[in-house]
């Protein structure tokens, strides 16, 4: 699903590498935890993944692609092809209701619309939303939902139109334990259907006993190691 060789990354306004990860790999359907303290580069990592950062060098492949190799619209619509990404602050549209926030991806990608089929997509949409349970709030203004609401709504986003691949950052860190355990388990209910691969990124380790794998950002990127030795 995922294969990194060497991949190397810096801003353009810093000197110093923030990522420096010889290997990684993902399985398909794997749902890995991967975890580190703020500012480590977990956010920097998945948007390498999506294509939104550009490494120096090195070898990220998605699904057989390396997507370093892609243009910058390639990589756009891989992107709204391939994958679901939920968002730390959700970034939710604020003028549209739930179900508008939701299908949204589907009208950046054909593929996504096609495995939905336009005539299903209501079908669908609420499919989703009954088993996060926020099928009642499919017509209200996502501004009026509390903050477990709006993000099962970034989860259903993420999820619509069967990508192959989910990038979840830190999407539960507002939520308490019980209630961002019930989120995980749904997350996974919906991504066992299409073999839904999940990639998600936290400072905080108590969730990571669901995941079939857990591991730390040091583990794989040799820079940030180079950065905990010398505090
Ligand atoms: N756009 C940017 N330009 C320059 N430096 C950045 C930018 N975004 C993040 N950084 C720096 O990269 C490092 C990793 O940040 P980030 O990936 O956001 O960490 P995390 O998500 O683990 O908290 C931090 O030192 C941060 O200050
Ligand atoms: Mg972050």
């Amino acid at each position: 699903m995922i294969k990194i060789e060497n991949l190397k990354f810096k801003y353009p306004s810093s000197s110093q590498l923030i990522l420096d990860i010889p290997k990684f790999q993902m399985k398909k359907g794997e749902k890995i935890f991967l975890y580190g303290p703020s500012g480590c580069g977990k956010t920097t990592f998945l948007e390498v993944l999506a294509g939104i950062n550009s490494p120096l060098e090195g070898i990220v492949e998605i699904s057989g692609c390396d997507v370093t190799k892609m243009s910058a619209s390639e990589k756009d619509q891989f992107r709204a092809d391939q994958m679901g990404y939920i968002f730390q602050s959700f970034n939710l549209i604020p003028y549209l209701n739930v179900q508008e926030n939701i299908t949204l991806p589907l009208y950046f990608s054909s593929k996504k619309r096609t495995r939905v089929s336009a005539a299903n997509e209501n079908k669908k949409t609420t499919e989703i939303c009954k088993l996060l349970g926020i099928e009642p709030y499919l017509t209200q203004p996502v501004t009026e939902l509390s903050v477990g609401q709006q993000q099962r709504v970034a989860a259903a986003r993420a999820i619509i139109g069967q990508p192959s691949l989910i990038l979840a950052d830190e999407p539960t860190s507002a939520l308490d334990f019980n209630h961002r355990e019930k989120f995980i388990k749904l997350l996974f209910a919906l991504c066992n259907q299409h073999q839904t691969s999940v990639l998600f990124v936290s400072h905080d380790r108590t969730l990571e006993k669901l995941f079939d794998r857990s591991l730390s950002l040091h583990e794989i990127n040799i820079s940030s190691k180079v950065d905990e030795d010398a505090l």
